[in-house]
């Protein structure tokens, strides 16, 4: 459906969970969040069918981290058959994805975005908290073993934590058919040093002239290749460029809250309304409706940090 200013509403992102394995620097004092107030399978299945009967059709699961949750692949499944879903998609910081991608990839997902911000051991265990890069790595190589596809790994730099490795991370795309992708940094952090740490795209464009612009499907990403490169490199400029104009996307957090912008911290509960497809479906349709037009997060941080909203 549309909502107010004629977007196309058609991409819901669902965060099954705030748990997470790792404890990376943004999320920071927020830490990794206990299991609180998770929805359960089934009902993530009866909302995602009641957002799928007001026009979505792409899901992609986000947390927290969504494969801690052992019901994971009963999650993907259950949404799989739901009429209208045309694409589910997952994010994941991949640690767990070796042991998960093939039953994920028979219960019906299609694509993956792995979060990596550094291929450096010792960069990567400082942002995250943990020694395991080899297990991510070994995700990426699983999720390509059994065909999920595309498969995307997404980046954010930090100047001065791992703005030095951009060109081992575009390395990925030189050697294996996926995309990597710089996400600019968004001001959520709970310490406010964002914008001393945010680099541009165009800042990391600069550095490496080799590559050159493809013609680029509509959506967040404005992709690049080079000669030889069997991949891309993507840029979310998310700050810089920002895409409110074009956005497609509502969120339900883990909770059963509603989270029509990612700048705006206005929640809408649709849990009261689980029982009854029609007053949800009509609930769902009202708040796809009050979508603001745009956020202004550069002025004022959102409150809900990235581990409750998925990204
Ligand atoms: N802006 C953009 N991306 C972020 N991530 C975490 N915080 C932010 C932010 N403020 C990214 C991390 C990681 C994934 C979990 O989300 O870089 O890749």
């Amino acid at each position: 459906m549309k909502d107010s200013f004629g977007r196309e509403i058609s991409y819901l992102r669902v965060s099954v969970t705030q748990r997470c394995n790792l404890n990376c620097v943004y999320c920071g004092k927020e830490g990794c969040a206990k299991k609180e107030a998770e929805l359960s399978a089934r009902d993530i299945c009866r909302l995602v069918s009641a957002f799928a009967a007001c026009g979505i059709k792409k899901v992609r699961i986000t947390g927290g981290e969504p494969l801690v949750r052992a019901d994971i692949c009963e999650i993907v499944k259950s949404i799989h058959a739901i009429a209208g879903i045309e694409t589910i998609a997952l994010t994941t910081n991949g640690v767990y994805l070796k042991q998960y991608a093939a039953a994920l990839k028979e219960a019906g997902l299609q694509s993956v975005n792995i979060s990596l911000d550094s291929t450096d051991e010792s960069t990567y265990r400082h942002l995250t908290g943990a020694a395991v890069l080899h297990k991510v790595l070994e995700g990426i190589e699983a999720a390509q073993a059994v065909g999920l596809a595309p498969i995307k790994i997404n980046a954010v730099l930090m100047k001065g934590v791992n703005s030095d490795g951009a060109e081992e991370l575009i390395a990925l795309a030189e050697k294996a058919p996926l995309d990597v992708r710089f996400i600019e940094l968004m001001p959520f952090s709970v310490s406010g040093e964002d914008k001393e740490l945010i680099v541009t795209g165009a800042e990391i464009l600069r550095q490496f002239p080799f590559l050159k612009p493809l013609r680029s499907e509509p959506g967040t990403a404005r992709y690049y290749g080079a000669e030889g490169f069997r991949g891309r490199v993507g840029f979310i400029n998310a700050v810089s460029r920002k895409f409110c104009a074009d956005c497609n996307r509502v969120r339900l957090l883990c909770d059963g809250k509603v989270k029509p912008c990612l700048g705006d911290d206005t929640l809408y509960d649709v849990m009261p309304y689980i029982e009854d497809e029609a007053a949800l479906v009509e609930q769902i349709q009202s708040i796809i409706l009050k979508k603001p037009a745009g956020h202004h997060f550069e002025e004022q941080a959102p409150a809900h940090g990235l581990n409750r909203t998925g990204g």
